[in-house]
């Protein structure tokens, strides 16, 4: 489709409704990559076009990512934000595109709510410890909606970098969450987010994950946050955790067989290829 073409297909369907999120995201997105920002002197009228359709789309998103901080922040929020992520879902298994690491619109979307601060500058991990890279936000709804966590639960993220998953398992549910993570501008940043969003339920702690007093979860989730000796140390301490009471380990990437080849730990279903893996403590 020619630049043009698209230009008059955009303006044509009005993209307007608050609902037509995803179709936003994926026009701005296009209009990134065929218009590019090209102010001054070089700048075409269609390029001109093209920026007033850019601004206004990002205006509505924007509009909708206030509207429901506002709706988190007075205590609610749940309602609206899994009705995205069921959308979402139900469009990714549409398309076959429900598995996989990649990111999507509904990622977009939690950014926007969420509104982190990415640091600049992060400290250098040591051996073994894996850099940060977010759930894809689909996978967490997809957790959420399957480990049914009651307000008796306390979910620990370790290595939990910005905190995506614990902001919104405690958005969604009432659970206590936590985050685990060594590098203190993600823990502050989080922090941060959980506090502009009134979420008492949600703490973060700065530490190694090997410290972790895991007397304090029911529900630990490992978005392989390290691999070798460290995931030794971290599976043996949650090993003698679950000799004295029911836990549930969950499982997303590379250290899924990891975690899967425990003997204490059973798999609540089928293992799925690039899906969220649920474990319990075998009694
Ligand atoms: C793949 S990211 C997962 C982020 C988060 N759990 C999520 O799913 O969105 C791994 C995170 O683990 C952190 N990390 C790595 N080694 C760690 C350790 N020994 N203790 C605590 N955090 C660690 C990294 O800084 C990074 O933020």
């Amino acid at each position: 489709m020619s630049a043009l073409q698209m230009l008059v297909e955009e303006q044509k369907h009005s993209l307007d409704e608050p609902d037509r999120l995803r179709d936003r995201i994926e026009a701005l997105d296009r209009l990134e990559t065929y218009f590019p920002d090209e102010r001054g002197a070089g700048e075409t009228d269609i390029h001109r076009r093209a920026r007033a359709i850019q601004v206004r789309l990002e205006t509505l998103n924007h509009t909708l990512y206030q509207t429901v901080r506002c709706e988190i922040q007075r205590g609610g929020g749940r309602d609206s934000l899994l009705r995205w992520a069921t959308a979402s879902n139900q469009a990714a298994r549409a398309v076959g595109q429900v598995s996989g690491e990649g990111y999507d619109y509904l990622d977009e979307l939690v950014s926007g709510i969420l509104q982190f601060e990415n640091p600049d500058t992060v400290a250098e991990l040591a051996a073994e410890m894996v850099f940060y890279q977010p759930t894809p936000a689909r996978h967490v709804f997809d957790l959420i909606d399957r480990i049914a966590l009651t307000e008796r639960d306390v979910l620990v993220d370790l290595g939990s970098g910005l905190g995506h998953v614990p902001l919104l398992a405690a958005i969604c549910t009432n659970a206590r969450c936590i985050g685990i993570e060594l590098e203190l501008a993600y823990v502050d940043c989080a922090r941060r987010s959980a506090k502009t969003l009134n979420l008492p339920r949600v703490t973060f702690i700065q530490q190694d994950a090997r410290a972790t007093d895991f007397s304090i979860g029911t529900v630990f989730f490992l978005y392989t946050p390290f691999t070798g000796t460290i995931m030794r140390t971290v599976l043996d301490a949650l090993r003698v955790e679950a000799a004295r009471r029911a836990i549930r380990v969950c499982a997303f990437g590379p250290c899924t067989p990891t975690i899967a080849g425990e003997p204490w730990l059973q798999a609540a279903g089928p293992l799925e290829t690039d899906r969220v893996a649920i474990f319990h403590s075998r009694g």
